[in-house]
């Protein structure tokens, strides 16, 4: 069944070779894992200043990895590093960059017309057989398809960050993904050594679905004075046995993340409570208090 699409283009990809498009903190974690496992990575990204930090941040990476891996063989080690980074090469042109690939894996700035623009671009340049997926946090992957004439081969990759660390990824198709642009995906979640979950394409998917509401009634509960920061941190560590807590966790995301992720859910769904803004949450944003990232959130 070709569901309407070109039947030439539908097959179970195995995915090689992927072009990264943004080599910031996720592409580059991204691109880490994927060359550690043996894929063969291009990496994009607007200038050769940025890639060339994101692959100085993947050795240094590389290098924390080699430590505890092979800390009896330093050689060994040294060897993995370079044969990791043989896998990653860099480029400014995202254009020629996907022409031999088998998976173009966007992880660009979180914004919805940006997003459409360069796949609308590359849906010109990249073969056929290329599945497109994008690593959003927040938007719809249905309406970052929606520049490409791909639906088919077209869906969610969500990882994680720390990505080298975090074993989850989710992996989302819209109602045109088909099942072997599906399947390609979770098997190259396998083959990255990731635990894939499969997801719908509603707002947050399945982890950000639960963690953002819930941080947002961490803080509209101590907004109403029923508790302290430090004693919410505590109750949820120690009587729910959570690593952090609520306020820690949003120190750690990024305070102007959750803004972000809550504002658009808000817009979409303003009777919803569980997208309710928080003036606490605003104000902080607004000060440029955003977290762990500007050395000042809710905790210094
Ligand atoms: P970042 O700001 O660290 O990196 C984005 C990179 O993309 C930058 O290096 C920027 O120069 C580059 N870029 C921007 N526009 C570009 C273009 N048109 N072509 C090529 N490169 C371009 O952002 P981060 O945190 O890595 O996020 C990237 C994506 O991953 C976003 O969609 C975000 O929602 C998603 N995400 C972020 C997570 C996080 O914890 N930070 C977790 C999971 C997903």
């Amino acid at each position: 069944i070709c569901r309407g699409f070109s039947c030439s283009a539908v097959r179970n990809v195995v995915i090689k070779q992927l072009t990264i498009i943004g080599g910031g903190l996720m592409g580059a974690g991204i691109a880490q894992v994927a060359a550690s496992t043996g894929h063969s990575v291009k990496l994009v990204d607007t200038s050769d200043d940025i890639l060339k930090k994101s692959v100085k941040g993947i050795e240094g990476s590389l290098k924390r990895v080699v430590k505890k891996k092979f800390a009896d063989k330093p050689e060994a080690g040294e060897e993995f590093i370079q044969k990791v980074l043989q896998n990653v090469s860099t480029s400014t042109d995202a254009g020629s960059a996907v022409q031999d690939s088998d998976l173009v894996l966007e992880a660009i700035v979180e914004n919805l017309k940006i997003k459409q623009d360069l796949f609308g671009r590359l849906d010109k340049l990249a073969p056929a057989h290329t599945i497109f997926a994008s690593n959003t946090s927040s938007l719809p992957i249905s309406d970052i398809a929606s520049s490409t004439s791909r639906l088919d081969r077209f869906g969610g990759l969500h990882f994680f960050n720390p990505v080298p660390m975090m074993k989850l990824v989710e992996v989302i198709a819209t109602s045109a993904t088909s099942q072997e642009t599906f399947d390609s995906l979770l098997n190259f979640s396998k083959a990255m050594g990731k635990v894939p979950v499969s997801c719908k394409d509603t707002p947050g998917f399945l982890v950000n679905r639960l963690l953002v509401p819930y941080m947002m009634e961490a803080i509209r509960l101590h907004e109403r004075g029923h508790g302290s920061k430090e004693d919410i941190d505590i109750a949820m560590k120690l009587g729910a046995g959570y690593p952090m807590g609520p306020f820690e966790l949003a120190d750690y995301v990024g305070l102007d993340t959750i803004k972000f992720i809550v504002d658009g859910w808000n817009a979409k769904d303003p009777g919803n409570p569980l997208f309710a803004q928080s003036e606490l949450l605003n104000k902080l944003v607004a000060e440029g208090k955003c977290g762990k990232k500007t050395g000042e959130g809710f905790y210094k």
